[in-house]
């Protein structure tokens, strides 16, 4: 576990510590929160004696990306089920294509039914149709995903110690993850790579209720820095991602942890944290969607 710091001027004036934790180097193959996320849902599916796990995701999905890798790297049969389906005839994006190349069978489906994926009826059918299977939700985010994002922060707390933590937020599970792992102590604080946002606080409280029987109250989520909208990469915020990385020698992915990081240092500008207290924000991966974004 690598904790960078970060020696920003809006830090320096705020008077706070910045950390950076690379959990993005934490797998090879599975970055970031994707092997949090998976690792506790891919015992249970061999538990239950699948053979098959079957999620969802849009076209740029690193949680698809990420199924595709587990299922090679574990033996298990993979299938995707894809926002979207008009993508059916065109040609496969970086993430898509490398899905497929890892063994993952891609199943396109039409926006509205997408929208409904999660409805009995309609994820009894799609089971029909494709075959038995452990089923993850989109993002991979249900109560097994926690307790591997938990696992963070003891590992953390080996290196040092902290007031807030930090996550960029798609589903809330990673985030819902980190509270259980807090256990009430200490703050989180996400900011949500979506539009619209609101609806995440309800997910996350739901989350923790499931894993751990309980809510938390020591955390925030920020909503206003979605840039736009989820996967819009702004020039703006290409050049901020461009100018950290030179500053910093680490790249940021261009949907969630550039989206934090442009976060924290408003905030921090703003003098939202505490003078004299430990930030420390994730890098939770997604390197692999920049190529869908034609590179950084
Ligand atoms: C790189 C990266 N960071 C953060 C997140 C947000 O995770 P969650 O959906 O658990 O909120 C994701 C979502 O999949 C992600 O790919």
């Amino acid at each position: 576990m690598l904790l960078q710091p970060l020696h920003e001027p809006a830090a320096d004036r705020a008077g706070v510590q910045l950390l950076l934790l690379r959990d993005d180097l934490n797998h090879p193959e599975l970055p970031g929160n994707k092997w949090r996320k998976l690792t506790y849902n891919l015992r249970e599916a061999q538990r239950l004696g699948h053979s098959t796990l079957l999620t969802f995701g849009g076209a740029y999905s690193n949680h698809l990306a990420a199924v595709a890798a587990a299922g090679r790297l574990t033996g298990l049969q993979t299938v995707g089920v894809v926002r979207g389906e008009e993508l059916r005839n065109q040609p496969l994006n970086s993430t898509l294509a490398r899905a497929r190349q890892d063994g993952m069978r891609l199943h396109f489906l039409d926006r509205a039914t997408y929208r409904r994926k999660h409805q009995p009826e309609v994820l009894a059918a799609l089971l029909q149709e494709l075959g038995p299977a452990y089923v993850l939700p989109e993002g991979g985010s249900n109560a097994l995903a926690l307790p591997g994002c938990a696992e963070l922060v003891p590992e953390l707390l080996t290196l040092t110690d902290f007031d807030t933590l930090c996550v960029a937020c798609g589903t809330g599970g990673t985030l819902a993850g980190l509270l259980v792992g807090l256990g009430g102590q200490r703050e989180a604080l996400g900011i949500a790579a979506l539009k619209g946002a609101d609806f995440l606080r309800t997910d996350i409280n739901a989350l923790t209720q499931q894993a751990a029987g309980r809510v938390y109250s020591n955390w925030t989520l920020r909503t206003d820095y979605h840039g736009g909208g989820y996967a819009r990469l702004t020039p703006e915020l290409r050049r901020f991602v461009q100018a950290f990385q030179q500053r910093h020698g680490v790249l940021l992915d261009p949907i969630y942890t550039s989206k934090m990081l442009m976060g924290i240092l408003d905030l921090l500008a703003q003098g939202h944290f505490r003078r004299g207290s430990t930030v420390v924000a994730i890098h939770t991966g997604g390197l692999q969607a920049w190529a869908g974004f034609g590179g950084v």
